[in-house]
């Protein structure tokens, strides 16, 4: 037997207000068909009054605790992948503590932008199988739309906002064939920080900052790492893409995906995509795209799951589980 992080239950959360493309085309010069053939984006949601990164992780959370049949009491440890936190300081995942009623367990924010999901849960798994506790809270919330420029088109079709949860417990599960995590890989490439960023901060400008970005520079690096990572995912738990039976990646654009389920040699229908409904929701694409297949029944307890993200930074992983 060994010991591993198994996912329990998903759940996530969307804005009330959806705004398709061709509400966007009055706010900037743009078009649906734009929009459509570069992206696969059709709609996306944006969060309104009363609605914050702290509220949509909250609730994803209860949605996966409920479907993990567990308390907020039996957490021990909670990650929220973040690049969008309500506040600077304290920790968005404190909040989101306070807001699910829980008292005393770790809590603490991850940002690695898009990435943030993979990078959240891979130190999850490690602290469980450390014994930081025996069950973690993984979150990946964003509110994108209020770091957006609202006037530059090139970026603000892109993005929407949501939040994804998944509940991981460490259990002793078979060396073979059974459940949990079985590999991660993480990387970073700080050299590249000025093709996605945002233009502020509180130790530079003292302001938030709008996102920044060279689209087509970030295309070429996404396709390239991302079959990468996967390939280096797979040799790691010595699997094959054979193996697997679903990719959730990280929902950016659907030319990266078809073009990255391309050079793997998978079938496209193998490939979890939502980022038509939801656009790019940075850290919650994964976890938002891993709730919508688990509760339409494609994902199934015993599959073989690879999960990938890119993102600003940049930043890069993959994880290969057995739901
Ligand atoms: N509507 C209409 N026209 C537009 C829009 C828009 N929303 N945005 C840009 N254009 C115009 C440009 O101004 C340009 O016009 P020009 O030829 O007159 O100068 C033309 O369309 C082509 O622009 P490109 O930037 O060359 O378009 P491209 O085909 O590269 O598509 C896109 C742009 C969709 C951003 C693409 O580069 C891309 O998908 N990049 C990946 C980046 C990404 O997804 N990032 C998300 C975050 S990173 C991540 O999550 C991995």
């Amino acid at each position: 037997m060994t010991l591993r992080s198994v996912i329990l239950g998903t759940g996530s959360a969307l804005p009330r207000r959806r705004v398709d493309n061709a509400e966007l085309a009055t706010m900037v010069d743009t078009s649906d068909e734009w929009i459509v053939e570069r992206t696969g984006i059709r709609t996306r949601y944006v969060a309104g009054e009363g609605e914050s990164t702290t509220t949509l992780a909250a609730e994803a959370s209860r949605h996966a605790l409920e479907m993990a049949g567990l308390q907020a009491a039996d957490i021990d440890l909670i990650i929220l992948a973040t690049a969008t936190p309500d506040q600077t300081f304290p920790a968005s995942a404190t909040t989101v503590q306070a807001a699910l009623g829980i008292n005393d367990c770790i809590a603490f924010d991850v940002a690695a932008v898009c990435s943030g999901f993979l990078y959240a849960m891979t130190v999850a798994d490690n602290m469980l199988r450390g014994g930081a506790g025996k069950t973690a809270l993984v979150i990946g919330a964003e509110t994108f739309s209020r770091i957006l420029d609202w006037e530059d088109r090139t970026t603000c079709v892109l993005f929407g906002d949501g939040a994804g949860a998944a509940v991981l417990r460490a259990e002793e599960t078979p060396a073979e064939g059974g459940r949990g995590i079985l590999a991660s890989k993480l990387h970073a490439d700080g050299r590249h920080n000025g093709l996605l960023h945002v233009d502020g901060g509180p130790s530079s400008t003292g302001t938030v900052g709008k996102v920044r970005m060279k689209g087509q520079d970030v295309f070429r690096h996404a396709v390239v790492n991302l079959a990468q990572v996967m390939k280096e995912v797979l040799d790691v738990a010595g699997l094959s893409t054979s193996d697997i039976d679903w990719v959730v990646p990280h929902q950016a654009n659907a030319r990266i995906l078809d073009a990255t389920a391309r050079k793997l040699g998978l079938d496209p229908a193998q490939v979890v995509v939502t980022v038509d409904r939801h656009a790019n929701t940075s850290a919650a694409s994964v976890p938002l795209a891993l709730d919508t297949a688990v509760r339409d029944g494609r994902i199934k307890q015993g599959d073989l799951v690879v999960l990938e993200a890119m993102g600003g930074g940049f930043t890069w992983g993959a994880c290969v589980l057995r739901y």
